[in-house]
């Protein structure tokens, strides 16, 4: 199949194509165009244009055809999945809760379209401000510039287009290379749904080559990023005055308090590292365990991650399936060796099969080795021991990272410590870092990016506030 460009409610061809290949067996998917700077240009001539309509588009106009992809989507459920599933190597069960995922965050998209609220300011608060009657409104940017990652397809596009949408801008799409196909899927849903010709552009390529032309073009009032570091800070300080939004990577912790009910929590906690084979940027990576509940939880933790079935991500049993590429494989195979030369204890897994990294649990890691302090994205986690509660949450914060973690505690005040402490975007008290419903707000602090996501949120990262002040005589 070749997959074109889709410009201007069109598909349109490009100069040259790539194969695309599945992570899991190498079989090519499809052919997908390779946008020139010219192709993106023409994609960014046709969203300014498109954005005029937008923002004359009243809001309930907006929220129809939000909804009309939340149909379509429900209609698709299964077929979208296999999409995500193909060229993710993500597990079906998984693309399944994506698809799920996705249609919720549209549905958000669509409600809050309708409640893109201002407010009165009482101007008379300050000498000379009388006789005026103060509103504030949220108005579009214009163009969005929108730069999605290989881990979520479906619904990270939607954290990005549903608000986009929903505030009544236009968007140029730059999925990530491995997976495009889901992009350019909801790119049609959204055409049918009656979204104005140039509203939504899908570009795909190089991605620095993309970047780039998104990056320089005046037209584009703000980048939404999502993906590593280094390519967030390169667009921060390449961006000039447009606004950036960027939620970049973790090596997410979890800290598990003494009296905690181990039996409880161990199948949650192997969920949140091991989903998606750990390629989530809350993904669970350090453990923390007090040290009177350590043995026994290594020991049911260690019997719950052998469950794990590896296997074809569209097999309806497999729980682990291929990293998305053959390099990551070896980066993180590095990082294991690395520890357990530096003396960690390998409790499970440590090789791979045919590309498929096995769930690896490694013991009292250096918290100054690669795999504890740099972003893994692989089924890695380690577990090392505490005996003050204080130190483990130092232990939390000593990362460059800051994006979620999890504290499961059964005292009050430890709970109300750790939310108070921990120098993160959320916090979750009895939970793993790993959770995330899609209209809360998400986001990090130190390298961990900068805005929020989650409708509401970026709805306000994507409008501008006018005020408009009426002097009354
Ligand atoms: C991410 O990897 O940042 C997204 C996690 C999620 O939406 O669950």
């Amino acid at each position: 199949m070749q997959q074109l460009l889709w410009i201007n409610g069109k598909r349109e061809e490009s100069q040259a194509y790539k194969s695309l290949k599945s992570p899991y067996n190498e079989e090519i998917i499809a052919d997908v165009a390779q946008s020139s700077a010219e192709d993106v240009t023409n994609a960014i001539d046709a969203a300014a244009e498109a954005a005029k309509e937008m923002r004359a588009m009243p809001a309930h106009k907006r929220a129809d055809i939000l909804e009309k992809v939340v149909a379509l989507l429900k209609q698709d459920r299964i077929e979208c999945a296999k999409i995500i599933s193909r060229e993710a190597a993500k597990p079906i069960k998984a693309a399944i809760t994506e698809v799920d995922r996705t249609i919720m965050t549209y549905q958000f998209a669509a409600q809050e379209a309708r409640r893109i609220y201002g407010e009165t300011i009482p101007m008379d608060g300050a000498p000379g401000g009388e006789g005026r009657v103060a509103y504030t409104v949220r108005e579009p940017l214009g163009v969005i510039g929108a730069i999605t990652p290989f881990n979520f397809p479906m619904n990270l596009v939607a954290h990005k287009v549903g608000p986009a949408i929903a505030a009544g801008n236009a968007v140029v799409l730059k999925p990530a290379s491995q997976t495009p196909l889901s992009s350019y899927k909801i790119a049609e849903y959204f055409h049918e749904a009656g979204l104005p010709s140039g509203a939504l552009n899908v570009v795909t390529g190089s991605g620095s080559e993309v970047g780039d032309v998104l990056i320089n073009d005046e037209r584009i009032s703000m980048i939404t990023f999502t993906g590593s570091p280094e390519v967030g800070k390169s667009i921060r300080e390449n961006a000039g005055l447009k606004k950036v939004t960027l939620e970049l990577g973790s090596n997410s912790a979890v800290v598990i308090d003494e009296h905690t009910n181990i039996e409880k929590i161990v199948p949650r906690i192997a969920a949140g590292a091991f989903a998606f084979q750990g390629q989530v940027c809350i993904s669970v990576q350090r453990i923390f365990v007090h040290e009177s509940v350590f043995k026994p939880f290594v020991e049911r933790f260690v019997e719950e991650a052998k469950k794990l079935k590896i296997g074809d991500p569209l097999d309806e049993q497999t729980d682990i399936s291929a990293l998305i590429s053959k390099g990551d494989v070896e980066r993180a195979q590095s990082w294991i060796d690395e520890a357990i030369e530096s003396g960690a204890e390998l409790a499970l897994g440590g090789k791979s099969t045919d590309g498929v990294l096995h769930p690896t649990i490694l013991l009292n890691v250096g918290l100054t080795e690669r795999i504890s302090c740099e972003e893994a994205f692989a089924p890695v986690v380690h577990i090392n021991a505490f005996n003050d509660f204080n130190t483990a949450l130092e232990w939390v914060n000593d990362s460059k990272y800051g994006l979620q973690a999890g504290v499961f505690t059964n005292d009050l005040q430890k709970g109300f410590k750790a939310a108070k402490d921990l120098h993160v975007g959320g916090v979750m008290i009895n939970d793993f870092p790993t959770f995330r419903v899609d209209h809360m707000p998400y986001g990090g602090v130190k390298q961990s990016g900068t805005g929020r996501e989650g409708i509401k949120y970026a709805i306000e990262e994507m409008t501008e506030m006018k005020l408009v002040s009426f002097h009354i005589n």
